[in-house]
């Protein structure tokens, strides 16, 4: 049997996305048959100490803290980009010019011209990306999407969908990146989210008209005083969808209680479907089919017949974790690169999604519905 060729790995950050996406990478290589063998070659961070520190836990050969001079790196074949939003562009595109095949987290840009800008580029160069919309592998996902496609629910009239955390819900919680005047904001970090799922799902939004508030108008800089915050705590949209099924969606981070609730229901007219990601293991169906007196949602738990949980575990109810979202992440991108699939979720997918939010932040400025543009 031959080998398989060798992909390294070229990891940009240590944090929070940058340790998921190393569980991603290391479980993928074991849970699927992938078309190479995955080596983390270089991990570059703000600093040479930091980038040593998170190398020497995360099983990477070296480290940088010039990630320039990691995105050049003949020995990298992708580069992987876990940094915060605003460096997202110019990391994208250096690797890009040299060649490199990327993985980028969401949102792909703080704005839609910067992500269309970076979808050209990978387009013109030929090399293969991949968003971080990790929800969109979940199973459940799948089968609600083939439900929906099947005629399972009937004619799709309406969609609801949230993403809502509370971890911007302490005033007293710092001003960071996602507080970005350029980009930042609910909308842009949880609202993407719940539109990526909403088009897996329906299919694609033609219309948006938008509302957002700031709750939080100022958070300490860190330096010991306070600094004004312009981006949106708490945004919604109305949604109207190609198929002609109306929606909305509701992203906040200063929904106190909520850890993870990015949710939705999908009502049809012969059924619905509910989900949570706080129980993302789980689907929940209403069929109008069943019998008078047995009407209701009833749970689907996740298992082997909904691919590819049965890859990491034989039995069902078992559970999947987050960062086997990841793994399906990274096996889908692998898929693409070796050219045996479509790219699952790339730059031009990330670019559409800056687009929507784009128009529901000009919407919500402006009081008025947008158009999206085919
Ligand atoms: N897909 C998801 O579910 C999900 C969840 C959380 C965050 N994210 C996205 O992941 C990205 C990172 O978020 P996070 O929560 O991991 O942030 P984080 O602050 O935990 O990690 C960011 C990392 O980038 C490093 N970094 C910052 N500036 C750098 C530079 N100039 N050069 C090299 N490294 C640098 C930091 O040191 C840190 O290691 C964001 O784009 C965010 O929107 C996605």
């Amino acid at each position: 049997m031959s080998e398989k060729p060798v992909l390294r790995i070229g990891l940009i950050g240590s944090g929070f996305m940058g340790k998921a996406h190393v569980f991603g990478f290391a479980s993928a290589g074991k849970v699927f048959d992938l078309p190479f063998r995955l080596e983390f070659h270089t991990l570059a961070d703000v600093s040479d100490e930091a980038a040593r520190a998170a190398a020497r836990a995360f099983g990477f050969a070296h480290a940088t803290g010039d990630w320039r001079a990691m995105v050049t790196d003949p020995d990298i074949d992708l580069v992987d980009i876990t940094a915060p939003n605003a460096l997202h562009r110019e990391m994208a595109l250096a690797a890009i010019a040299a060649g490199k095949h990327v993985y980028c987290e969401k949102p792909l840009a703080p704005t839609r011209a910067e992500a269309e800008e970076m979808a050209g580029a990978a387009a013109r160069a030929g090399v293969t990306t991949q968003v971080g919309f990790n929800y969109l592998g979940n199973p459940m996902l799948h089968l609600a999407r083939e439900m929906i496609a099947a005629g399972e629910l009937g004619e799709i009239t309406s969609w609801r969908g949230i993403h809502a955390e509370d971890y911007m819900a302490d005033p007293a919680a710092p001003f960071t990146f996602r507080h970005d005047p350029a980009g930042g904001g609910a909308l842009g970090d949880l609202g993407s989210h719940a539109l990526a799922t909403a088009e897996f799902l329906l299919g694609p939004v033609t219309r948006v008209m938008g509302d957002s508030v700031t709750v939080v108008r100022e958070r300490p800089d860190g330096r010991g005083g306070m600094r004004r915050v312009e981006v949106d705590d708490i945004s919604r949209a109305f949604l109207r969808f190609a198929s002609g099924a109306s929606g909305s969606i509701e992203a906040s981070w200063v929904a106190t209680g909520r850890k993870m609730q990015h949710d939705f229901e999908v009502y049809g007219t012969k059924g619905a479907l509910h989900f949570s990601q706080e129980r993302f293991n789980e689907l929940h169906f209403h069929s109008t089919a069943d019998r008078a007196g047995l009407r209701g949602f009833r749970r689907i738990e996740a298992g082997p017949d909904h691919p590819p949980y049965g890859l990491f575990c034989v039995a069902p109810g078992h559970q999947l974790g987050f960062n086997d979202l990841k793994a399906i992440e990274v096996a889908g991108f692998m898929e693409a690169i070796a050219g045996r699939r479509p790219e699952p979720f790339g730059f031009a997918a990330g670019a559409h999604i800056q687009t929507l939010v784009e128009a529901i932040r000009t919407s919500a400025q402006n009081g008025t519905w947008i158009d999206i543009p085919e």
